[in-house]
């Protein structure tokens, strides 16, 4: 399918002069920069931070292999989420598709927006049906969302299947792969030289262990990591944020440990809950979180909570009827999480 990416972006802003902020025009560097009425006193956080962000990009590049005009860098991959609608969907016009039970955020994100969220399903076993998808899409749906692994089901969804709707889509396939490291493989990031309407969101706050700095990316045609660059606040990321992700993407061993040390945990937790006669149904996960339903969710929620132990409540999503998700914890908190469900009296 022939694709146009300003056929997707929004009058107002193919056509905004966007602002120009001091650093953008005047890098950090040897210079005596009197440009953004800045303090001259406390360095190195007296200054604004680079705009794009060029160091941690060009990190960013050389680890996933990306070429860095590829990659938006952004306040969480929320903030790209939100970006996204701001340059495609005009309030009241445009419509975006997500397949639940899924993340919440798009909906929220689509409801901020002004909107319409079209809801289509996965199957029964939480694989992906791209026709199903397009059917709820019409000329003006904008944004198809897919989170894989998904979010709260924890599996992966079909490479084969999400090609598919890429190629036969003519507005922008989102593919939210904040869980991919934990999964052996499915990436779609190979296939961003193929398909222009593709972008696929990774973030440091999962497998890189970083939710508390905030930092999440969004990859794609360089065309639309330009557009994501003006309509951004100037200075999304600060400092700090900067910093300790350049440092985070060096920490190789560390990342690959804690993959190992949580995949082994899942299965431990695995093994147990599928032996227990509270639980009636263990999702297999290729995420760091398991789904699972319970003879009563409701009151096993309550249970663990007075033990101090919290869990998601995912029982009202399509398909999730009776289900909890469970994050895996460290060692100790899980031994403590199966010490607790052993103690449950129903
Ligand atoms: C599927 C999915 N995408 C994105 C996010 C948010 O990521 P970030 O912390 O980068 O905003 C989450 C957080 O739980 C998530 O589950």
């Amino acid at each position: 399918m022939s694709f146009d990416l300003n056929t997707l972006i929004r009058k107002n802003i193919r056509e905004l002069k966007p602002y120009s902020s001091a650093r953008l025009e005047h890098p950090a560097g040897r210079a005596v920069f009197l440009d953004a009425n800045e303090n001259p006193y406390n360095p190195p956080l007296n200054r604004y931070p680079d705009p794009l962000h060029r160091e941690l990009r060009k990190k960013i590049a050389e680890e996933l292999g990306v070429a860095p005009e590829k990659i938006f860098t952004g306040n969480g991959s929320d903030e790209a989420i939100d970006l996204l609608f701001r340059a495609t969907c005009d309030p009241g016009i445009h419509n975006v598709t997500a397949v639940d039970p899924t993340y919440g955020m798009y909906r929220v994100a689509a409801a901020i927006h002004g909107t319409e969220y079209r809801q289509a399903r996965l199957n029964e076993d939480f694989s992906l049906h791209p026709g199903r998808v397009l059917e709820k899409t019409d000329r003006n749906t904008r944004l198809i969302f897919l989170c894989s692994p998904n979010n709260p089901t924890g599996n992966l969804l079909d490479r084969e299947a999400m090609q598919e709707l890429v190629g036969r889509f003519a507005g922008l396939v989102v593919v939210d792969e904040a869980y991919i490291d934990f999964a052996p493989e499915g990436s779609m990031m190979p296939y961003l030289d193929r398909f222009p309407n593709l972008v696929v969101l990774q973030t440091f706050s999962k497998a890189r262990a970083a939710a508390g700095i905030r930092l999440g990316m969004a990859l794609a045609s360089s065309q639309l990591i330009s557009v994501l660059d003006i309509i951004k606040a100037p200075y999304n990321l600060n400092t700090l944020t900067l910093e300790a992700g350049i440092k985070i993407l060096s920490m190789h061993r560390e990342k690959e440990e804690w993959i190992r040390l949580i995949r082994r945990e899942k299965e431990r937790l695995r093994t147990f809950l599928l032996k227990h006669p509270e639980v009636e149904t263990v999702f297999p996960s290729d995420a760091n979180f398991i789904l699972v339903r319970f003879r009563n969710a409701g009151k096993m929620k309550i249970w663990l909570e007075r033990q101090g132990i919290m869990v998601r409540d995912r029982s009202r999503e399509p398909g999730c009827s009776g289900c909890l998700r469970i994050t895996v914890g460290s060692r100790e908190e899980n031994d403590n999480l199966i010490k607790q469900i052993e103690r449950y009296e129903t």
